[in-house]
């Protein structure tokens, strides 16, 4: 127990300075799980002594109630950009204009690595993290103080009072990018593209509990004013500066090197070539600074640019290998993709042995065939992708399957669309691995347990050949399948079981995976109809789908291309099989509608929180009944906060900061019954 505020205070110091030896030091000395304890006993003397809480305490970095737009910043020093330069030539021409500038004086450069993520201000007010704010257009840019919080690295208290602005760039690693993407293919969400797209869409997350699950990484790489002779923080060089910073406990980059004269720079430059994949972040080049502050102002700047700072780009890597023959690709959503077998070959830190060709228009245009010699390089760094043809052997130019490579059925081309279609999509081979994947996971059937791994065993020993096999499985056959038991074979079963029971007539929609239907589009058509006897009796009215297209383009939300790529699917006798094979092994949910209702609590809107008496979907339900709505966090929109036993603080404070009502159950049950 802490007995005063200074005990408390102390506290919030050491975890503080920890957290500075974990995130600028990277070398901690006390444990995560030491740290954790630490926190706790810091969270619970919060929790008994609110008034003793300080704006920059450890425990601050989440929780914080949404809002619902981000207020703009502007500044009186822009944030420049960096001109750029792509071989030694150019910064020769660089290094030559900043000699122009300054004489025979001697120089010195600082060379950094030029970080892909996102430029950021942060200001501190007597050491306390006040501001963080968006590059934006240099001059205005967006607070998104709430973001850079959750961020930790971010110092929220600096180890002296000190008074500054410091700017810099917040990113993802390579690492934690990857652990993201895995987690949202599990739960079925699209995939980011890159790291640094993820951490802009991060920094402009509004609900900064989401942002705090996102682990960005902050490295500060310029003082703002530092070159003014009477500011607090001045130092003669740049480089001095960095120290300083990382001494008050803000985080920069451990791979700044000093370069005296052009051979050093060229040679560190030279150093990167194969270093910069070693990184553990994106890193699009090399940031060159002239090192005195002195010479910096000499130099001066443009309007858009300093004179005494460049970028050196890293080329794009490409590499020339020889084609080895062409394979396929089908995906879940049947569409057949060209993919070019490579004679092995490094490219940008890995070994290559397959590019993707896009379509077979780009395989025509490019003209491709076995034997010739093509250019490739790493799209967003991360997929091979051929650019073109530097040699042809003069084979045959790769022809166009007309037929499924994976189940023979004879593919389709959509008007006006490049992609070639397999629409067997029951089942294809080739799509029933990822389509029964998608059809269990967590936002379609919820079928607990059944991953790639297992999908994957199931269809190799032949139990599935399509989605609807799933629901014949049986625990004896599965327990034989390699390195599962009896107990898992039963866990599945069950989880099988369950995800019949609950699931809804739009769920199981949505699972089977039809070009272009989502999950709202899908709940949207089950609120019309609402089972799939229904979808059924209107496929089969025969006038070519005329009454169909119809029906379903009138109802909200819901186009053309849908209505008739949902039309395609039902009307498929394959398909067509595979539901009816579903229904009959009682697979044939019923949505509940709901009716709009006006009732008693129209208008208002819940947040539920805590454990209650029922499942919080029940309460949910009863509460739409009555005209009101659900929402998952308090803001001002919110009316009541529901708190059942165990309700988290955040949500609690978040509902007074708002001046919501807080319900118990019994409280939220004499409401309902008005
Ligand atoms: S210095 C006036 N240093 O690159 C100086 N920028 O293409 C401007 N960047 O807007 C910035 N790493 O967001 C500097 N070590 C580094 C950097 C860096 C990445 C970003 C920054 C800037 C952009 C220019």
């Amino acid at each position: 127990m802490l007995q005063t505020r200074e005990e408390y205070l102390r506290l919030a110091d050491e975890l503080t300075e920890h957290s500075r030896r974990y995130y600028v030091d990277a070398n901690p000395t006390i444990s995560d799980v030491e740290y954790d304890k630490l926190l706790k006993k810091l969270e619970k003397c919060e929790e008994d002594n609110p008034s003793w809480m300080v704006d920059w305490s450890p425990s601050k970095r989440v929780g914080h109630a949404p809002i619902s737009s981000f207020n703009k910043v502007t500044r009186d020093t822009p944030m420049l950009s960096l001109d750029n330069t792509y071989d030694a030539d150019e910064l020769r021409a660089f290094h030559d204009r900043v000699i122009g500038g300054l004489g025979d004086e001697p120089l010195e450069y600082v060379v950094e690595p030029k970080i892909d993520g996102l430029g950021i201000e942060l200001t501190y007010t007597d050491g306390i993290f006040v501001l963080g704010s968006t590059r934006g257009d240099g001059l205005t840019g967006e607070d998104v103080s709430i973001n850079l919080r959750t961020v930790h690295g971010v110092a929220l208290k600096l180890r002296e009072p000190a008074s500054l602005v410091v700017r810099g760039e917040v990113f993802m690693t390579r690492e934690a990018f990857a652990r993201v993407n895995e987690k949202r293919l599990a739960d079925g969400d699209a995939l980011f593209k890159n790291a640094r797209n993820t951490a802009a869409g991060t920094l402009k997350l509004q609900d900064s509990s989401e942002a705090a699950k996102r682990p960005l990484m902050v490295t500060l790489y310029e003082l703002v004013g530092a070159e003014q002779e009477g500011a607090t923080e001045h130092q003669d060089t740049h480089f001095q500066t960095l120290e300083r910073l990382k001494e008050l406990g803000i985080p920069v980059s451990d791979h700044n090197t000093v370069a005296t004269n052009w051979d050093e720079l060229i040679a560190a430059v030279e150093s990167w070539r194969d270093r910069r994949h070693a990184l553990p972040f994106e890193a699009d080049g090399l940031v060159i600074k002239v090192n005195s502050y002195a010479q910096r102002a000499k130099l001066g700047s443009t309007s858009k640019y300093p004179r005494w700072a460049i970028a050196y780009k890293f080329p794009a890597e490409q590499v020339t290998t020889t084609v080895l023959g062409l394979s396929h690709n089908v995906g879940r959503t049947g569409a057949v993709t060209p993919v070019a077998d490579l004679e092995p070959v490094e490219l940008a830190g890995t070994t290559v042995k397959r590019a993707s060709l896009h379509n077979w228009d780009q395989v025509e245009r490019l003209g491709i065939g076995k034997g010739d010699r093509v250019l490739i390089h790493k799209a967003g760094e991360i997929i091979p992708q051929v650019l073109s043809v530097t040699e042809k052997a003069g084979n045959d130019v790769f022809r166009e399957p007309t037929n499924c490579p994976s189940c023979d059925s004879v593919l389709v081309r959509e008007e006006g669309k490049v992609a070639l279609l397999c629409v067997a999509s029951m089942t294809c081979g080739g799509q029933l691995q990822e389509s029964v994947e998608f059809f269990a996971g967590r936002k379609q059937m919820n079928i607990d347990g059944m991953g790639e791994k297992l999908c994957g065993l199931l269809i190799d020993a032949d139990l599935i050949s399509s989605v609807a096999d799933i629901f014949t499985l049986k625990a004896e056959d599965i327990a034989k399948l390699d390195r599962l038991g009896e107990v898992s074979a039963n866990n599945l079963i069950s989880a099988i079981e369950t995800a019949k029971r609950d699931a809804s007539f739009s769920r199981l929609l949505t699972a089977l995976g039809i070009r272009h239907l989502g999950g709202s589009a899908a709940k949207a058509i089950a609120q019309k109809y609402n089972r799939m006897a229904a979808l059924f009796e209107l496929a089969d009215i025969d006038d070519g789908g005329e009454s169909f297209l119809e029906g379903v383009c009138a109802i909200d939300g819901i186009g053309a291309v849908i209505a008739q790529s949902l039309y395609d699917f039902v009307h498929d006798p394959t398909n067509r099989a595979v539901l009816e094979r579903l229904i009959e092994l009682g697979v044939d949910p019923v949505e509940k509608v709901v009716a709009k209702v006006e009732g008693g609590l129209s208008g208002k809107t819940f947040v539920i929180t805590g454990t209650l008496s029922a499942p919080r979907g029940e309460f949910k339900a009863r509460i739409e009944a009555v005209g009101g709505k659900v929402t998952g966090s308090v803001s001002k929109s919110t009316n009541y906060l529901v708190a059942g036993e165990k309700t988290g603080k955040s949500k609690l404070s978040a509902a007074e900061k708002h001046g919501v009502e807080v319900l118990d159950e019994a409280a939220l049950e004499a409401l309902i019954a008005g």
